[in-house]
């Protein structure tokens, strides 16, 4: 047994118990914080939400979260969580809506990988500078889970990990410690310990979500409108794999704006706009990925539903490439 096995084994015993866990994380957490501060950046994500939830409970208003809004997060995202956050669980939290910062940043920028440190590169910025603003605060949250500290190499730690996988924050923000709750905990642990907190379903149950967002859903510039055309298609999307009961059928569904524009017709008038792309996954740990086999009227009534109800949109095509030799997001 490694060392990281035997803390897990010695933290949670040899069976998961969410109530159990979340008491004795609480414990644990006052034990570390003592009267000190918490800053933890959240992403809307299952790992940090939960973090949050925990930390509130433990420690409640010593707990600062900032929720980063770069523009590219889906439709109603930032609401939701503050509506939750915010107002179910009364967390302190700090929205920073910094889209047009980010697409100022970007502009211009086709190459994927750029687009990605763009965003990265940002957000620390944007996170380090809302951090000092704040003042002295002693304590870095993460959501840290179990796979990530394994990975990091057998009984090794990552001292910070890469947040949300954007990027990464810097080692030297200048906090004396990180607290990392939910540390020991495999994926579906975290869901269970998010449920028994009273966090709602479609938060605990939420497919994953990239780090930089849309941006590697939206093919080539990042712009307003086609982040917006795309959020509008993803949504409708999303709610009919909900609305058909097949959204439990795939780990992964999304709508990709694929940069493409191609002629349609509108009553009877010519249109030109985008095409957008749908692709529906099945995998168990995101290295392989099969495609979902979504019945053919469903698909074509979300092509038609999308192309007429989503402006700016006219065609709709499948992606029904595997992984590999295709990766799950386009970029
Ligand atoms: P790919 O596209 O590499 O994706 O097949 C595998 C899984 O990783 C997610 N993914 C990301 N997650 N930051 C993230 O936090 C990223 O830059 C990123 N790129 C891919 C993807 O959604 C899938 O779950």
């Amino acid at each position: 047994m490694t060392k990281v096995e035997k803390e897990r084994l010695a933290k949670i015993g040899k069976t998961f118990n969410a109530k159990k866990y979340i008491k004795n994380e609480i414990e644990e957490i006052r034990r570390q914080v003592g009267d000190k501060k918490v800053l933890l950046a959240m992403s809307g994500g299952v790992d940090s939400s939960v973090c949050a939830v925990l930390l509130q409970k433990a420690i409640g208003k010593q707990l600062t979260c900032v929720f980063v809004d770069h523009g590219c997060m889906r439709l109603n995202e930032a609401k939701e969580i503050k509506k939750v956050f915010k107002g179910k669980f009364g967390i302190n939290l700090i929205q920073i809506d910094a889209e047009k910062r980010f697409l100022d940043k970007a502009k211009g920028v086709t190459d994927p990988e750029q687009k990605r440190k763009i965003i990265g590169g940002e957000f620390v910025r944007v996170f380090e500078e809302e951090a000092k603003k704040l003042g002295k605060i002693e304590f870095l949250g993460q959501g840290t889970i179990y796979p990530d500290i394994i990975e990091s190499g057998v009984g090794g730690h990552k001292a910070v990990k890469a947040h949300h996988n954007v990027g990464g924050l810097p080692e030297d923000l200048g906090f004396e410690g990180l607290v990392e709750p939910v540390k020991y905990l495999y994926k579906d642990e975290v869901r269970k310990v998010g449920k028994a907190l009273g966090i709602p379903e479609e938060l605990v149950m939420r497919q994953p979500f990239p780090g930089p967002g849309l941006a590697v859903r939206c093919l080539g510039e990042l712009t307003k409108e086609k982040l917006d055309i795309l959020r509008q298609a993803d949504f409708v999307f999303r709610s009919e794999m909900a609305k058909a009961k097949l959204d439990k059928k795939a780990q992964q569904f999304f709508a990709v704006m694929t940069n493409v524009k191609s002629v349609g017709v509108t009553k009877g008038a010519r249109t030109f706009g985008y095409v957008i792309a749908i692709r529906a996954v099945s995998t168990s740990q995101f290295v392989h990925a099969g495609v979902v086999e979504l019945p053919f009227k469903f698909v074509v009534s979300v092509a038609q539903k999308i192309a007429t109800k989503v402006k700016g949109a006219n065609r709709v095509v499948w992606d029904i490439t595997p992984k590999p030799p295709a990766t799950i997001e386009w970029e």
